[in-house]
């Protein structure tokens, strides 16, 4: 991606899609280090830039958007920023369900919950069950989430399914295994966009991602604009996607 000073492309139709937008939420604690700020600094400014990203993702017509806040692989980090991450999501959650709840989004939240607090959980399934019904966006937001882990409790829950007597091999095909994945309420993403410059995939949508769209922004997740996600979309919109056979 160029520049953010770029001119953006010409707006095209909202319904080529994408449909389903997914973003790696990376570089808080660069954006902070570069201001001589704490790593945490950066996170505070993240949550900002979550909820400036929910509503522009719906003015652009984006209907599921699903976000990386916390993987599996996080709780490596010092005990300090974990306990603030969790702080963090506690204030997002509080402050911003009367805005998700009126604004029509539906929110879930895709990860292994057993992992998290109780609290948490407790006010992850109020809010789950208060925008039930709401259908304008949905967003997702995966905590304790990682990919593998994901493809790996399928595969348990497959596996037990077998061993009782409820499933044969092989009748298990890849919507089987789509079903039981913590994300199968959602379609595929179309496009996957990571900020924060760095170009790997760190264990996100594995099986998801198989034929999604990649962007990667140079853009520090808190400096990461509406403007930055209207190029992503419309670069995402010249692609070709062939799946596999021949371009039409
Ligand atoms: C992303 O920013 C937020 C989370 C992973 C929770 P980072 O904290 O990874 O920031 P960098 O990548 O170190 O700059
Ligand atoms: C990916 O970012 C996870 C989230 C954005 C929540 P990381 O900062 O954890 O990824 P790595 O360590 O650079 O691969
Ligand atoms: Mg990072």
């Amino acid at each position: 991606m160029p520049p953010v000073a770029a001119p953006i492309p010409a707006p095209s139709d909202p319904s080529d899609g994408p449909r389903h937008v997914a973003i790696i939420m990376d570089g808080n604690g660069r954006w902070a280090k570069a201001r001589g700020m704490p790593r945490t600094a950066g996170h505070r400014r993240g949550v900002e830039t979550v909820r400036a990203t929910v509503r522009a993702a719906g003015e652009l017509g984006v209907e599921y958007l699903t976000l990386f806040g916390f993987s599996t692989e996080n709780w490596k980090r010092p005990a300090d920023e974990v306990n603030f991450l969790m702080g963090l999501l506690r204030q997002y959650l509080r402050a911003e369900l009367d805005t998700l709840a009126k604004e029509g989004a539906r929110l879930r939240v895709v990860g292994d919950r057993d992992g998290l607090a109780a609290d948490i959980v407790d006010m992850i399934n109020i809010a789950e069950e208060r925008t039930r019904a709401n259908a304008r966006i949905h967003v997702s937001i995966a905590l304790n989430y990682g990919g593998r882990a994901d493809i790996v409790q399928a595969a348990q829950r497959l596996a037990q399914a077998v061993a009782l007597g409820k499933l044969a091999p092989a009748a298990i095909d890849e919507q089987t295994v789509e079903r039981h994945l913590l994300t199968r309420d959602l379609p595929e993403p179309d496009l996957l966009i990571r900020t924060g410059g760095d170009q790997r995939i760190s264990n996100f949508l594995l099986w998801q991602s198989a034929y999604t769209e990649l962007i990667f922004s140079p853009a520090l997740w808190p400096d990461f604009s509406k403007a930055d996600l209207e190029y992503a979309i419309a670069e995402f919109r010249r692609r070709e996607r062939r799946y596999g056979a021949v371009a039409g």
